[in-house]
């Protein structure tokens, strides 16, 4: 029973590793690892903390890669691929192109699809970009869907898709916080933040890159001028087009380090010593509420409105006026602060990948008696 788990970005890698440690776990499920390579450096960082086997690595990335650049190289890298390992299931997680081209292929050639973290949804093609589009292409031809919350579900039965299809495991991000938050955890960058209030800070959206970064920038600026207890960490995305909009306002501020991606292990316990995260990201708008941080997000909308119902998250929008005030008001406002900052935990319990695993177990079975069945029956000789 062949396993073929497909993905190519940080998150990605850093929600399906603990899957494949539990699937290995149980020695009934043959797992291939394919890499699409749509990251490099930040996707390494991943894979050396896990050190999993993997077993291809299409290796795509190019510099200011373009949408159609990396879906074509991994629709025609990948189904080679599949042909060879002629896997019963392949697994790709969440919205990247990555799982979009990878789910394509394998629809195309008629191997079911099993998607992690299922059924999140914006219904605003624009925003995410491109992502919107891909999480719903992707559960156009899923077959397992792995919905991490009840509102994923409802998102998912709302559209249509088969109920007994649909499973909420909660999301395998809250699986990794055993392996990576450390009560003594230091680094230099801690060190420097030391005695301050300090703010963290993550920015990559495509839909952001622009005028809305320039936003988003300026209004931190403003924050750590108006604010001399505040010291900013930011380690900033790989990519060119938003360093170059980052250095150019951030040049010659003080009280903002500007460092290189955190491994995973950095990033969660700078996290959980963090005063407030800012962040366009997705995961982290999942990881800040079990470590009780308050969460702005740099967006119009979010496919996680769980944070903003437990009162963790707040969407700043992308003008820089509010994005300031509610950064301000965080840090003046001590009731607001505090109500903000319970911990609270409605993405997962932490056994979201174990969930998966039995159910993957238990379809992979189901298939296989089907299959046996099918042989034995004379109609079909
Ligand atoms: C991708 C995903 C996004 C996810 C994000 C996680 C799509 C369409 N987007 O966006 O959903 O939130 O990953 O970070 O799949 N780069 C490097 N080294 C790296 C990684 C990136 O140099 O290790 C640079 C390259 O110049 C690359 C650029 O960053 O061209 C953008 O990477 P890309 O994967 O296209 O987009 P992300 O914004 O990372
Ligand atoms: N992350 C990391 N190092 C960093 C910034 C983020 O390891 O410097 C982790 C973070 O803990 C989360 C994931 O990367 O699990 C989020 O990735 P990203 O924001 O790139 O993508 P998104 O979640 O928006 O798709």
């Amino acid at each position: 029973m062949k396993v073929l788990v497909v993905f190519g970005t940080r998150p990605e890698a850093i929600k399906m590793c603990p899957l494949i440690i539990q699937m290995k776990k149980t020695q009934k499920i043959e797992c291939c690892v394919c890499l699409t390579g749509q990251h490099r450096e930040m996707l390494q960082q991943v894979m050396d903390i896990f050190r999993l086997q993997t077993q291809y690595n299409l290796d795509i990335m190019k510099t200011n890669q373009t949408l159609s650049m990396i879906t074509i190289s991994i629709i025609e890298r990948i189904e080679n691929i599949i042909e060879f390992e002629n896997p019963d299931l392949v697994l790709v997680h969440g919205d990247t192109s990555t799982s979009f081209a990878a789910s394509l292929a394998a629809f195309y050639q008629s191997v079911p699809v099993g998607h992690v973290e299922s059924g999140l949804r914006t219904y605003n093609l624009k925003s995410p970009f491109p992502e919107e589009f891909n999480r719903q292409a992707v559960d156009l031809i899923s077959e397992l869907y792995f919905a991490p919350t009840e509102s994923a579900r409802q998102n998912l039965l709302r559209e249509g898709k088969d109920a007994s299809k649909i499973f909420v495991t909660g999301n395998t991000v809250i699986d990794v916080f055993p392996f990576t938050i450390k009560s003594d955890y230091q680094n230099d960058l801690l060190k420097w933040a030391e005695g301050s209030r300090m703010i963290l800070l993550t920015t990559h959206r495509r839909e952001n890159i622009g005028e809305p970064m320039e936003h988003i920038f300026h209004a931190v600026k403003n924050i750590i001028e108006d604010f001399p207890d505040v010291k900013v960490i930011y380690p900033i995305h790989k990519n060119p087009k938003v360093r170059k909009i980052a250095n150019e306002i951030f040049q010659n501020v003080e009280r903002i380090q500007i460092t290189e991606p955190f491994d995973v292990v950095a990033f969660h316990n700078v996290m959980s010593q963090s005063y407030l995260i800012l962040t366009d990201s997705g995961g982290v708008q999942e990881e800040a509420p079990s470590l009780g941080k308050p969460v702005l997000v740099l967006r119009n909308t979010t496919e996680r409105p769980e944070g903003i119902a437990a009162g963790t998250s707040k969407l700043t929008g992308i003008s820089e006026t509010d994005i300031y005030q509610q950064i301000r008001k965080l840090l003046i406002d001590k009731n607001a602060y505090e109500r903000m900052s319970s911990a609270v935990n409605p993405y997962g319990d932490g056994h979201a990948s174990e969930r998966i695993t039995e159910i993957i177990l238990q379809y992979l079975l189901d298939k296989e008696v089907e299959n046996a069945e099918g042989v034995n029956c004379p109609s079909n000789i």
